[in-house]
């Protein structure tokens, strides 16, 4: 496997976006892929000279990667996050296997991980292949990490086999997020920090329909059942989901603020385009997030 060595903080590039598209680099891979948020003109045409591969989209289920340049496609490589590694792989999804846009959040999952300090407990829901997992271990915490695709939490399990990471603390769990957190609150489990990052469409571990709009108030009422209560506390919500802006997305975790006090804070995940002389940077929006934490 090739192992790319990395210059900066995650190893990550947006290089320009536009015309729906967007161009990125991922430890020196480069790739464009669709972008439905990218509506305006590339900054400049010549930077769009050199991805490996192209991302079509047929329709919201897949599509397929056209290998540009198909001697320079590795078929996995290993990507820095600052903190911690994982392996990429182009995928049929048009996803290598990490959100680039959750990078300022990794970086306060690791620090409020690190603050609660040595018996912290963070649960990771829709959790995918483990970067958010990864942050919080890092910090300190025992992870449990929940996802429906077997595929995903295995490609997250082998995550740990790079950088050292080996001795991280992280339970892997295939399971439906509805069915896993009604199971927990029946036990009394609690957790000090609560992630989620549910998708708009999805499918449980045995084959339940999951819909953002329809499921996730009674999620985030469970989520309330299995946060510990009277310590050092957070949860994370974040989505990429149309209309689901951080306005939303604070309204969604207000039962929360009602029941437990805290403050909120939200805003719009943004991948910056890097800088390129003489041309503007600009944010792409990819989606909304809102923290909740114990004051
Ligand atoms: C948007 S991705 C999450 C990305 C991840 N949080 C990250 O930053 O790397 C959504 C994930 O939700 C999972 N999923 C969808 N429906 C689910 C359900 N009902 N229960 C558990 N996981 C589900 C999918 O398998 C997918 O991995």
């Amino acid at each position: 496997m090739k192992v790319i060595s990395l210059n900066g903080k995650t190893g990550y590039e947006l290089i320009d976006s536009g015309d729906m598209m967007k161009l990125e680099s991922f430890g020196g891979v480069i790739v464009e892929r669709p972008s439905g948020s990218a509506v305006w003109r590339r900054r400049a045409p010549e930077l769009w000279s050199s991805p490996v591969a192209r991302f079509i989209r047929h329709s919201s289920r897949g599509g397929q990667w056209e290998a540009l340049s198909p001697e320079k496609i590795p078929g996995k490589w290993v990507f820095s996050a600052g903190v911690f590694q994982m392996e990429l792989q182009m995928t049929d999804f048009g996803h290598v296997g990490v959100f680039p846009e959750q990078a300022e959040n990794w970086d306060w999952i690791h620090h409020k991980s690190s603050s609660i300090g040595g018996d912290a407990r963070v649960l990771n829901l829709f959790a995918y292949t483990g970067a958010s997992s990864l942050a919080a271990a890092c910090g300190g915490a025992s992870v449990c990490h929940v996802d429906a695709s077997k595929k995903s939490v295995d490609w997250g399990r082998m995550n740990l086999g790079y950088g050292g990471q080996e001795s991280l603390k992280i339970r892997w769990i295939v399971d439906d997020v509805r069915k896993f957190l009604r199971r927990e609150a029946r036990r009394g489990n609690t957790y000090h920090g609560i992630i989620l990052d549910p998708p708009t469409f999805g499918r449980g571990s045995s084959g339940q329909l999951w819909k953002i709009e329809k499921d996730l108030v009674e999620v985030m009422e469970e989520v309330l059942a299995v946060l510990e209560p009277g310590s050092q506390s957070f949860v994370l919500l974040t989505c990429n989901t149309a209309g689901m802006t951080p306005v939303c997305l604070e309204n969604m975790v207000m039962p929360i603020v009602t029941a437990r006090g805290g403050s909120l804070s939200s805003g719009e995940m943004l991948l910056h385009e890097s800088e390129k002389s003489g041309l503007p940077c600009r944010n792409l929006p990819a989606g909304s997030w809102v923290r909740w934490e114990t004051r």
